[in-house]
Formats: C-alpha cells, structure tokens, sequence
C-alpha cells in the first residue's frame, strides 16, 4: 500500500514538471492539401493571399511578418462561418483524433476570444483586430495585417508519450443570411513531428 503510494507521488511530481516537446514544422507543412475531402473543399489560397506574408520556418520556431488578403470568392460580409479543427496522430500508419480539437458555430464572432486555441496561435497576432473584427473572412479584399511574430513551437506538458507525427486539419463553411451553405468551402491542414527535448 506504502509502496504504491509512493510510485503514485513520485509519478505525480514528475508530471507537474511537464516534460518538454518541440514541435517542427515539415518544409511544406503550411500548405499541404487535406486529404480525402469533397471536390467543393479548397486550401488555404482560396481563401487568403499570402504573396504579401512571409513565414520564416527557424525549427523550433516559426516567425511571421506581413499581410494576408481575404479572396474567398462566393461570401458575402455577415455570412456565418462555421469553424472545426482536429488534430490528429499518426498511429500504425494510420491518423488517429486525439484530445485537441476546436470549433466554432460562428467563427467570426468568436475569432478574437481570449480563451480559444486559434486566439494563441493566430489571432492574437493580427494588428488590425477592429477592422477584421467587423470584416471576418467573409468580405473579399480585407487585408489581414500582421504584427511581426515568432510563434514558439516549444510546450511544457504535463502529458506522456506525445513524441509523433501530427497534423492540423481546420475546416470552414460559409453560410448566407438564409443559413444556405456558400459552394466553397475551405480545408488547411499544417503537419509536423513532435520530439521530446
Ligand atoms: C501595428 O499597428 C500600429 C498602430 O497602427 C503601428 O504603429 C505598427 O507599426 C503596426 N505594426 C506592424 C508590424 O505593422
């Protein structure tokens, strides 16, 4: 009973320290094109222009600098856009969900919540919050300007046995006023490995 105690403490303390991962990117992990989707399902430039951003892949961190221009054709500013992510791992050659996922009924209003995974990630960074508060990714021409940032890819977590291959796979629908779904929809997915450091 003592001894198990004991391994039960021990295991506890370990965990409360985190263990350190890093994640890296793969070189054409920004834009890879989701598998398997319907034929209206588009990547990442059918919705933002990014000839004006560029992302600076330095390993254990990314740094990102300039603009993204909205070009989703078919929306319309104040459509609804419902959001989901999921990431997945590699498990035996297979992709597997795990735990971390998000979504959002109507993205545009929740886009700059504090609390959401895409607020840390991406939205914190946008210098022009008020304009794209109002603008979201439903009003073709916005400009989506950036403050100049290096994102981490270095986490203390509190979780085992995370070392992998994972990806990202975010999807959008845009909805009219009359809730009818707009015929482009939009997938990104962004993969890479995660090591124990
Ligand atoms: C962000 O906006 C502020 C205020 O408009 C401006 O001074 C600053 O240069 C902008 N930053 C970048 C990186 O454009």
């Amino acid at each position: 009973m003592k001894a198990t105690f004991t391994i039960l403490v021990i295991q506890v303390i370990c965990l409360a320290r985190g263990i350190e991962y890093q994640l890296t990117l793969d070189d054409d992990g920004f834009l890879a094109p989701c598998e398997n989707q319907p034929d209206n399902t588009f990547s990442l430039e059918a919705m933002l222009e990014s000839s004006s951003l560029t992302i600076h892949n330095l390993g254990s961190k990314v740094r990102v600098e300039g603009e993204h221009k909205v070009v989703w054709k078919d929306v319309q500013p104040g459509d609804t856009l419902k959001m989901f992510g999921q990431v997945y791992r590699l498990d035996k050659g297979t992709w597997q969900k795990t735990m971390f996922s998000a979504s959002s009924n109507n993205f545009c209003k929740n886009m700059f919540d504090k609390n959401q995974y895409w607020y840390t990630f991406w939205t914190k960074f946008i210098n022009n919050s008020d304009e794209i508060k109002e603008k979201c990714l439903t009003t073709p021409g916005a400009v989506i300007k950036y403050k100049d940032f290096e994102l981490d890819l270095k986490a203390s977590l509190n979780v085992p046995n995370l070392e992998g291959r994972y990806k990202l796979v975010a999807q959008l629908e845009a909805f009219d006023k009359r809730n009818f779904k707009r015929p482009v929809s939009i997938c990104v997915e962004y993969r890479g490995t995660v090591e124990r450091i």
